[in-house]
């Protein structure tokens, strides 16, 4: 069986710098048109000039022929020039801004302590209508690592949306069914991306039987019911989820040790893991929305003209255990249930 579908958009990928971009670039250029490509290097894209350059650097890694536009974001702080953004906007250079509370993740020292220091650039990007990507954890040691993705609804996504109801906001990576109902319930122009891992996973896959890094991410995996809750979002056909797969290459290295790195690589096979989710499902027909049409009618962009086909095989489809890259190998996602499909053509 074949299927084909407008050219998927993953609406929240880190695609890093220098040798790891070089590696992981080509997987998600096969597969996506365009994604929403996150800043936090190491010192992040906070200016307009940051993402140009950046912008640059990915274009000079780009496989000869690709058929991908990357979408760039600059990284919220508290010193983030409201003006900076606005010439950002006008000048089509930036397509989202990203709120990392501080501490919250990978690289997010430099992200936000209190709303109230960035509302100036969240007025700018309410009157132009650009989204702000929300990482939304509250960072409160107290706060059980559980329970911070629903406390940060109540104690920031909430206040933000009272205070600033224009603004257009996507809740990334959204983890549990607090979150899910959070959107559905939302009156404003509020979205969230559901990555391919959390759909799969449980947080079964990194305690039992051993702790398991390579299922480490952030926000973690919650319990089963959370997972059901972000899988019926996601086949349900409601536009405001779409994917975002937050693939987050990490070498092996820094992923296995005391103190291992957040992150899970999936660009090399997510719409694989996707099609055989959906299928499982009996929902192979809410796919393209999930992946291809959603993202885009949030942020008011047009879907991609080409085409994927995906394939269904008789026998799983090995993906590899790993990328080599020049800093070491990066672990693909094994979504620990086999997979029988694959993307077979793109046009
Ligand atoms: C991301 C990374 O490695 O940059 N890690 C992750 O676990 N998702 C950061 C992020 O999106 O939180
Ligand atoms: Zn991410």
């Amino acid at each position: 069986m074949q299927i084909s579908l407008t050219r998927p958009d993953d609406w929240h990928l880190h695609l890093r710098d220098g040798a790891m971009l070089e590696a992981v670039l080509p997987y998600a250029a096969r597969d996506f048109g365009r994604a929403i490509v996150m800043p936090n290097l190491v010192p992040p894209v906070v200016t307009v000039a940051d993402a140009m350059a950046y912008r640059e650097r990915i274009q000079a890694a780009m496989p000869e022929g690709a058929d991908f536009t990357p979408l760039m974001v600059l990284y919220l702080t508290e010193q983030t020039d409201p003006q900076d953004v606005k010439a950002g906007i006008e000048q089509g250079v930036i397509s989202a801004v990203k709120l990392y509370p501080a501490g919250a993740t990978t690289n997010s020292s430099s992200g936000v302590r209190n709303m109230a220091n960035v509302m100036p650039v969240l007025e700018v990007m309410a009157e132009h209508g650009l989204p702000l990507c929300v990482h939304g954890e509250v960072t409160d040691s107290d706060i059980d690592i559980f329970d911070r993705e629903a406390v940060f609804i109540d104690r920031v996504l909430d206040p933000l949306g009272r205070s600033l109801p224009e603004l257009r906001v996507v809740f990334e990576h959204i983890t549990t069914k607090q979150a899910v109902q959070y959107v559905q319930e939302a009156s404003r122009a509020l979205a969230a991306t559901i990555t391919t891992h959390h759909l799969f996973i449980n947080r079964n896959a990194y305690l039992a039987g051993g702790i398991k890094p390579h299922y480490y991410c952030l926000p973690v995996a919650k319990r089963e019911i959370h997972r059901r809750a972000l899988v019926d979002a996601a086949i349900s056909g409601d536009p405001r989820f779409f994917l975002g797969t937050d693939s987050a290459p990490h070498t092996d290295a820094n992923k296995l040790q005391s103190c291992g790195c957040a992150g899970i690589f999936t660009s090399a096979n997510t719409m694989a893991c996707l099609a055989q989710l959906f299928e499982q499902e009996e929902a192979l027909d809410k796919l393209e929305g999930f992946t291809s049409l959603h993202g885009p009618a949030f942020y008011k962009l047009p879907p991609n003209q080409s085409q994927i086909t995906l394939q269904r095989h008789e026998a799983p489809v090995s993906f590899g255990s790993h990328i080599d890259t020049e800093e070491g190998p990066v672990t693909i996602f094994d979504p620990l249930t086999p997979i029988y499909w694959d993307v077979v053509r793109s046009d």
